[in-house]
C-alpha cells in the first residue's frame, strides 16, 4: 500500500470509529427486496451483513421474492395476478412462492455460511436463525378482487427473536406468515420488516432496493426528511396499501418511526457498499427518514468546544477568522450557537452582548467546508438574527475581512469603526484592517 493509500485507509477507519462504537449492540433490520436478491451485488451485501454481525450490530434481515416468484410462475406457464400492485395468489401460485421464497433463503443462508479462506468471510462462523416467527392473516377483498393467500402480519413473536439475536444470531425472516390454522400467507417484505422493527423497537430500519432511495423534482436524492415532510410525498390514495412500492416503503417506514424506530433508511441497491457507507459516515448515501430533523441548531455547550475548535481552527490558519484560544471559547459559551449533524459541529457562530448599548455582535461565524452553499450559513443566520432580536437588540453588527458580500446581501451595511461599542474600539485591530458591517434589526 502506497503513503497516500495508508493515510486515506487511517482516515476512513477513524472517521468511521465513532460508528463502530454507536452501532454496537443496537438492533438493525433490513429489507431487502427481491431484485436485490438477483442482482450481481448481492453477494457483496451479504458479506457486508456479515461484517456488522462481527461488529456486534444485531441483525436481522427481511428478505423479498417477487421478480423470483414471477420468474417460477412463467417458467411454469401461470400467468402472475394482480390486482393494482398487489398480488393475487391462490393455491396454484403459492406452490411457486413457498418454491422461490424457499431459494432465496437458502442462498441467502449459504452466502452468510460461507468461510472460504480469503473470503471476506473467513473464520466468521456466522449463525443464521430462521422459523415461523411471523404469523399472518388474509389481506381481504380489495376493490372487489380476492386476494385469497396474499395476507397481512397478524402478529411477530419478538421474544423468540429477541433471544436469537441475544445469542449473536442473525435472524432471517422470509415474506411468509404461518395462521393457527395451518395456513401459510404470502406477505409484503416491506411490511414484514416494518413490523418486526415496530415490535422489536429497532434503532434502525433499512430498505434496500431499486426505487427506494427519496428522490426530488430533479431526480437528486433527498438525504434527509423528518416524518412531517415525508407526508407530504406519499399520495394519500397508497397510504393503507401494502405491497412492494416505493410508496408503501415510505409510508411504513413513516409509520415505524412514528411507533419509535429512531432511523429508517433508505439505500439504493446499485450502490456497492451502500449500507456500509450510509451507517459508518456522517453523511451516508441514501435517504434518512427521522422523528425530530436531522440536522439542529443549538446553544453550545461544553461538550461542543472540541468540535468548534475543529471547525475553526483551518480557518484561523488562513486568517479568515480571528485566533480564539480554547480558555476564551470555554469562558464565552453561552454565547455561541452550533449547527449540528449526527453529533458532529458542522457550522458555528458566537453572539457577544453588548447590553449598555442594545447591540450585539456576530462572531466567529463558519460553516464546515463540506456543507458550504446549501443554506447552512443562512439558516444558522437567521436563527442568530432572531436570538438578537429577542433580546432587544437594535443593531447587529460583525467585522469581517473577507465575507463582505454575504452580509450585505442579509441586509448590512458598512459603518465607521466609531459606531462601534466603545469596548469594541477600544480593542479593534488596525493591523487586520477588517471591514465594519451593521444591521438594524426588524423588530426595533
Ligand atoms: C460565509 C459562510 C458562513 C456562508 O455559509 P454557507 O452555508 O456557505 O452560505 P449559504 O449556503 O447560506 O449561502 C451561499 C451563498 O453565499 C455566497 N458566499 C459564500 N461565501 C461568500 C463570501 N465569502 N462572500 C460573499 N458571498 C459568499 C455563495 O456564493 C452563495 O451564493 P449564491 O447562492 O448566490 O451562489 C461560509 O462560506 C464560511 O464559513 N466561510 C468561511 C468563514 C467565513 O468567512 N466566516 C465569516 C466570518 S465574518
Amino acid at each position: 500500500m502506497s503513503n497516500s493509500n495508508n493515510q486515506s485507509f487511517i482516515d476512513c477507519f477513524r472517521n468511521a470509529a465513532p460508528y463502530i462504537h454507536a452501532h454496537h449492540g443496537r438492533t438493525f433490520v433490513l429489507q431487502i427486496g427481491g431484485d436485490v436478491v438477483a442482482s450481481e451485488k448481492f453477494t457483496h451485501l451479504i458479506h457486508d451483513l456479515a461484517l456488522l454481525n462481527s461488529l456486534a450490530v444485531k441483525l436481522v434481515i427481511v428478505f423479498g421474492a417477487r421478480p423470483q416468484i414471477d420468474a417460477l410462475l412463467k417458467e411454469r406457464n401461470v400467468t402472475p395476478q394482480y390486482n393494482g400492485a398487489l398480488r393475487v395468489t391462490d393455491e396454484i401460485s403459492m406452490s411457486s412462492v413457498k418454491q422461490a421464497v424457499g431459494d432465496v433463503k437458502f442462498q441467502i443462508e449459504a452466502l452468510l455460511s460461507m468461510g472460504l479462506p480469503n473470503s471476506p468471510m473467513a473464520e466468521s462462523a456466522i449463525k443464521v436463525a430462521s422459523g415461523n416467527y411471523v404469523t399472518g392473516r388474509p389481506y381481504g377483498v380489495v376493490n372487489g378482487v380476492d386476494l385469497e393467500l396474499t395476507g397481512k402480519v397478524r402478529s411477530v413473536e419478538k421474544e423468540t427473536i429477541k433471544a436469537r439475536l441475544d445469542a449473536g444470531e442473525i435472524v432471517l425472516i422470509p415474506p411468509m406468515g404461518y395462521s393457527a390454522t395451518g395456513e401459510i400467507f404470502n406477505l409484503s417484505s416491506i411490511q414484514v420488516a416494518s413490523q418486526v422493527a415496530v415490535e422489536l423497537s429497532a434503532d434502525k430500519l433499512i430498505m434496500i432496493n431499486s426505487d427506494s432511495v427519496i428522490k426530488n423534482d430533479k431526480g437528486e436524492t433527498i438525504r434527509q426528511l423528518t416524518c412531517e415532510q415525508a407526508m407530504s410525498q406519499i399520495d394519500p390514495k397508497n397510504k393503507n396499501q401494502i405491497d412492494e412500492t416505493p410508496s408503501t416503503a415510505l409510508a411504513l417506514g413513516i409509520k415505524a418511526c412514528e411507533s419509535g424506530v429512531k432511523r429508517i433508511h433508505y439505500i439504493d441497491q446499485n450502490i456497492d457498499g451502500g449500507v456500509l457507507q450510509e451507517l459508518f459516515t456522517r453523511d451516508g448515501v441514501g435517504t434518512l427518514l427521522s422523528g425530530a430533523p436531522f440536522d439542529t441548531i443549538h446553544q453550545a455547550t461544553f461538550s461542543d468546544i472540541g468540535g468548534i475548535l475543529e471547525l475553526i481552527e483551518p480557518l484561523e490558519e488562513e486568517g479568515v477568522l480571528v485566533k480564539r484560544s480554547r480558555e476564551t471559547i470555554e469562558t464565552d459559551i453561552k454565547d455561541y450557537i452550533v449547527l449540528v449533524r449526527d453529533g458532529s459541529v458542522i457550522a458555528c457562530a458566537a453572539l457577544h452582548h453588548y447590553p449598555e448599548d442594545n447591540v450585539m455582535e456576530l462572531a466567529c461565524m463558519a460553516v464546515h467546508p463540506d456543507y458550504q452553499n446549501d443554506g447552512k450559513g443562512d439558516m444558522l443566520y437567521k436563527f442568530i438574527e432572531s436570538i438578537a432580536i429577542e433580546n432587544k437588540a437594535t443593531i447587529l453588527f460583525v467585522l469581517t475581512t473577507q465575507t463582505e458580500h454575504w452580509f450585505i446581501e442579509r441586509g448590512f451595511s458598512e459603518t465607521k469603526i466609531e459606531s462601534l461599542p466603545v469596548q469594541k474600539q477600544d480593542i479593534y485591530n488596525f493591523q487586520r484592517n477588517s471591514k465594519t458591517l451593521m444591521k438594524k434589526l426588524a423588530a426595533n
